[in-house]
């Protein structure tokens, strides 16, 4: 019997133990989840410094720092859940989206470890695992809420209408917050990460800089967002004070733009879950560990009532718990892959 014909035979467990693995960017992450809620480990080796001396993540890094790093999560996983790899019920994996050659040492990391021991592959999409953070964060959630999904490559208002199935009211037109806060982080001078080293330099600023406020003329989706023209803003001031040689207070730059890119985030969720009558707004993505994000959106959310989902910091940015936390609905449906499963570097919002 092939190993597929055997999976396709296994009895799922009531209380899975789920391994999850990440590597879809720059951090080599492992954890263990029981349950989909209950997090046993959570281990990230970040590559981070090594791409900050080059301004960005360098994928031929990152893909080499993977292959060494993972194995070492692995262990470190295990040891801190005091457990060995036969206590594994199944291998989740981020199949995509990313970087191609770095997701690609998890697929094939998982697909080993799925293969030798005969437990089910769980595919998960990084986005939805973002999403699905949320079931860490509060373990009674259930479906529908709205969720600010706000990553380095994502920027949406989503519908999570139940545990399988989300609607997205809107989404970006152009640039990422995320990108957007990275972008403005290197016309600041700032290095890589771009999001979180704006919000430190925002913390001694004011908003005091007029930018324009977002898609004042696109006449599209009522919750699209357009950050393109906020970056290109940004630049522009910065340029045109430099040139006529006036100060260029940086704080006021990282303050006024952190103001513009979030506000409209937390305006539209808030609409969104006025008009389709949502009682839940939680976050999900890198942005989403900004602390003038967590703050605005907690005093919004309270005097408008509805109860607000913040999944811990590091449970925003890049992790393996929320693949865990995804895998574990992908495995009570039964979406296991066979060994021809590889990776993507685009996976649909869907
Ligand atoms: O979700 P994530 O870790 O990776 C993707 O799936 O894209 O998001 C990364 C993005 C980056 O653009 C990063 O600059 C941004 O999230 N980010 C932040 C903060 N922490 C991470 N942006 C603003 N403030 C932060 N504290
Ligand atoms: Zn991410």
């Amino acid at each position: 019997m092939s190993y597929f014909e055997k999976i396709q035979k296994t009895t799922l467990k009531e209380e899975p133990i789920i391994m999850a693995i990440e590597t879809s960017c720059d951090e080599t992450a492992v954890a263990i989840v029981k349950n989909g809620r209950e997090i046993l480990a959570d281990e990230i080796i970040s590559s981070a410094t090594e791409h900050a001396k080059f301004g960005g993540v360098v994928p031929e890094i990152a893909s080499r720092t993977h292959t060494t790093a993972i194995l070492t999560a692995t262990e470190n996983a295990l040891k801190s859940a005091k457990l060995t790899l036969d206590d594994i019920d199944a291998f989740a994996v981020t199949e995509g989206a990313g970087l191609l050659g770095a997701l690609l040492v998890g697929v094939s990391f998982a697909k080993s470890l799925a293969f030798s021991l005969d437990k089910p592959l769980v595919p998960v999409s990084h986005i939805k695992g973002h999403i699905s953070a949320a079931y860490l964060a509060d373990k009674s959630l259930e479906p529908p809420f709205i969720t600010i999904l706000a990553s380095g490559g994502h920027t949406a208002i989503v519908a999570v209408e139940d545990y399988y199935n989300i609607n997205v009211l809107g989404s970006t037109i152009d640039d990422a917050v995320g990108e957007a806060f990275d972008k403005v982080a290197r016309v600041l001078g700032l290095s890589y990460p771009g999001g979180p080293n704006v919000e430190k330099l925002a913390k001694d600023g004011q908003n005091v800089i007029s930018l324009p406020k977002m898609l004042k003329n696109y006449d599209g989706g009522e919750y699209d967002f357009s950050y393109s023209g906020l970056k290109t803003a940004v630049i522009n001031y910065v340029h045109t004070q430099e040139s006529k040689g006036l100060e260029v207070k940086k704080e006021d730059v990282a303050a006024s733009f952190q103001h513009s890119a979030i506000d409209v985030l937390i305006e539209k969720a808030i609409k969104a879950a006025e008009q389709f009558n949502y009682k839940t707004i939680a976050i999900s993505g890198g942005v989403g560990a900004n602390g003038y994000l967590r703050e605005a959106l907690k005093k919004a959310a309270e005097s408008k009532g509805f109860k607000l989902i913040l999944p811990e910091k590091r449970y925003c940015t890049d992790n393996a718990a929320m693949i865990g936390a995804e895998g574990y609905l992908q495995y009570k449906k039964r979406n296991f892959a066979d060994l021809t499963l590889n990776a993507k570097a685009v996976v649909p919002l869907k």
